[in-house]
């Protein structure tokens, strides 16, 4: 992702005490609210996710952006490559609003178009005749979905990864994807993909670091990017907890280690996260391996329940965490006088062939 700077928004914003702002986020939204739609992702802090009108995953979001054909103005309370999805999937009178051009997903810009343009053609030369299906995992830039569409590919969430993947095997005989190798590596070991035919791809190596008989024999090829949140869950915090209180229940997101995910009772994407652990009896135990904003979220909505994070250390997404109140009262302000600011526009031609892979997503 190209660097995008945020202009300041000046003290008229930063300066005022959050209650003045909360208030007048509330006023404003009110204002708005026939022509507004505001998103907000479940790692949203608190503050700003009580006014989203709409929560849920990467999944609920892009598809709830799909419908919202009659809201002219949508605030994504979520970070870059979300709300580039939202710009295409929606029309070309919608406007896409990031109240803070920062929040950008250090995951997604491990992948960048000219990288994966150049592995792409790396590996159809070692791999000569084999029909690679090419499958980027929501969390990557419009270029990325791009390059995927016209080739036969799909984007996938965390919540649909396993089902694009066995898709694709009913496409092609290899899948390249990117750029969660965690993810990759989860979603083909459930479906039963042996490890030997599982490898990675190193970015910037020459083959991926790969001996090309290691690539004719592979069915997966992971791209080795990560989340530098989900990593920081060990699977000795897993051996901690169980020792600690047998009764404990662990659940995950699968952009967590695979040893991690191996150990854990469930693995899911943020909603199904949040469904499991609402769902459970009262006084269960919950240790959660994801963004810390959710998991106090689900501590303080289920008062019944013993909900800790699996991490001894606050797993925080300074990303998602770039969208502060003031922000989003400051776009909103913006939108009432008629200003768009922080508006997110993807060319037309890149999005007309992201849309392609989007688009494949979600009928599978
Ligand atoms: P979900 O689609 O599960 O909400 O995940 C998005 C994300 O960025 C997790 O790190
Ligand atoms: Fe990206 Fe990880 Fe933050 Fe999700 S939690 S937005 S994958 S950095």
């Amino acid at each position: 992702m190209e660097l995008l700077q945020q202009i300041d928004i000046g003290p008229e914003y930063l300066e005022e005490g959050e209650d003045l702002v909360l208030e007048r986020i509330a006023e404003v939204k009110k204002e708005l609210s026939e022509k507004l739609l505001i998103l907000g992702h479940h790692y949203q802090q608190e503050s700003v996710f009580q006014f989203a009108d709409v929560t849920g995953d990467s999944l609920k979001l892009a598809k709830k952006a799909a419908e919202s054909k009659d809201k002219q103005y949508i605030v994504f309370c979520g970070v870059h490559f979300m709300a580039e999805s939202a710009d295409i999937l929606t029309s070309d009178k919608q406007i896409v609003v990031l109240p803070d051009l920062r929040a950008g997903c250090p995951m997604a810009d491990m992948a960048s178009a000219d990288d994966v343009e150049w592995a792409w053609q790396e590996l159809e030369e070692v791999t000569g005749g084999s029909r690679i299906i090419p499958i980027t995992y929501v969390n990557s830039s419009a270029k990325i979905k791009a390059f995927v569409g016209p080739k036969g590919g799909s984007v996938c969430t965390s919540s649909n990864a396993e089902r694009v993947l066995s898709w694709a095997f009913s496409q092609g005989d290899k899948v390249f994807f990117f750029p969660d190798e965690h993810l990759g590596r989860n979603s083909a070991y459930a479906l039963g993909i042996p490890e030997n035919e599982v490898v990675v791809w190193k970015r910037g190596k020459r083959l991926g670091n790969n001996d090309p008989e290691q690539l004719k024999k592979a069915k997966v090829i992971l791209w080795d990017g990560y989340c530098t949140v989900h990593m920081q869950f060990k699977a000795s915090h897993v051996t901690m907890w169980r020792e600690k209180e047998p009764d404990i229940r662990i659940i995950v997101h699968p952009e967590c280690r695979h040893e991690v995910v191996k150990l854990a009772d469930h693995y899911g994407s943020t909603e199904s996260i949040i469904q499991t652990v609402n769902n459970s009896p009262g006084a269960s135990k919950w240790a959660i391996g994801t963004e810390i904003n959710l998991v106090n979220r689900l501590n303080k909505q289920n008062p019944d329940k013993e909900i800790h994070s699996l991490s001894p250390f606050q797993c925080l997404c300074s990303t998602m965490y770039r969208i502060k109140p003031s922000y989003l009262l400051w776009v909103l302000e913006n939108l009432k006088h008629g200003r768009i600011v922080n508006q997110i526009t993807v060319d037309p031609e890149t999005a007309s062939f992201a849309k392609i892979a989007l688009d494949r997503m979600l009928k599978i």
